[in-house]
């Protein structure tokens, strides 16, 4: 067959892979920061559209605020198995994440052969130091610990995740919750702007290498959580506060169900390109 053909043919099967509902597939999903605000609404979604016998990974500091989503989730459905992981997303010491999912898989007797799809929904991040302008960024440890936690960990989660799950003939998805911080500069939110930039860049490069993979770049929109909370409590930027305000006066801090609801419709979509910056509802 002519090269031309062939690549045709690729790029058909390619968008004919594009178009399919993620959530038709028997997954093995892991999502961050699934103890509360997003990621436990994203946890207790998922579960009403994946496929019986598909396995969801709630992961997080709080082992017991898990366990509460756990049981919400449990108490709903009985089809899709929850399982519970501690982690500290901060926690870069050598080898912390190494071979946690092959861990997870042999404690509960699964395989990977077991799954029809892998997702990693890295939705974990923290905003510190908001009651600081960035010209008083003076501690290492601080600066070092917010991108511990946004960046390098997130990074080493993903690999560890796809040491695992290497097949890349299966359906490989990840979730990358972003933020509009990523490229817009807000005054007080330095590590936290920076950090959603280069977790933006890093999806970027790792579609570049890794094109089999489907990668949803997804920013929430205000949304009314204890990150949310923890900016208008402390943060230095009265304008910032302001505006916040004024989103809750009109409607426009969503419950963290609305822009989950608009992530759950276009992964079903599945037309999005790959680490494109997308977001729920344009806030700033
Ligand atoms: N809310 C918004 O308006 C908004 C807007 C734009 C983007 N976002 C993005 O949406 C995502 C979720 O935000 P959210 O508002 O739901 O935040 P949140 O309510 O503060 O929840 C953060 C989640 O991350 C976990 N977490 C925090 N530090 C961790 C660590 N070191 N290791 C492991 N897990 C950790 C927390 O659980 P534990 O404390 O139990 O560890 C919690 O489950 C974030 O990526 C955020 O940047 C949010």
């Amino acid at each position: 067959m002519p090269m031309l053909h062939v690549q045709q043919k690729m790029s058909e099967a390619n968008m004919e892979k594009k178009q399919e509902n993620v959530f038709l597939r028997k997954s093995f999903v892991a999502i961050t920061g699934a103890s509360r605000g997003l990621g436990r609404s994203m946890a207790l979604q998922f579960v009403d559209k994946l496929p019986p016998t598909s396995v969801i990974v709630l992961m997080a500091r709080n082992e017991q605020a898990l366990q509460s989503v756990k049981s919400e989730i449990v108490s709903k459905t009985t089809t899709v198995t929850v399982l519970v992981q501690q982690f500290d997303q901060g926690n870069v010491e050598k080898d912390n994440f190494k071979g946690m999912f092959d861990q997870i898989l042999s404690q509960n007797k699964l395989s990977s052969n077991d799954f029809e799809q892998f997702m990693v929904v890295h939705n974990c991040a923290v905003i510190t130091a908001a009651s600081k302008n960035v010209l008083d960024l003076c501690d290492a440890e601080e600066v070092r610990s917010a991108f511990d936690i946004n960046v390098t960990g997130m990074i080493l989660l993903n690999t560890s995740f796809f040491q695992t799950f290497s097949d890349s003939s299966k359906s490989r998805v990840v979730v990358n919750v972003s933020s509009s911080a990523a490229a817009n500069p807000i005054q007080c939110m330095h590590l936290y702007c920076a950090g959603k930039a280069a977790r933006d860049m890093y999806m970027r490069v790792l579609a570049a290498e890794e094109p089999s993979l489907r990668i949803l770049t997804f920013a929430p929109g205000a949304s009314d959580t204890d990150m949310m909370r923890g900016v208008e409590s402390c943060c230095l930027n009265k304008e910032l506060i302001g505006l916040l305000k004024h989103f809750r006066e009109i409607g426009k801090m969503t419950k963290p169900d609305t822009p989950i609801s608009k992530m759950v419709e276009i992964l079903e979509e599945n037309k999005f390109e790959n680490a494109v910056y997308m977001e729920s509802d344009k806030v700033f």
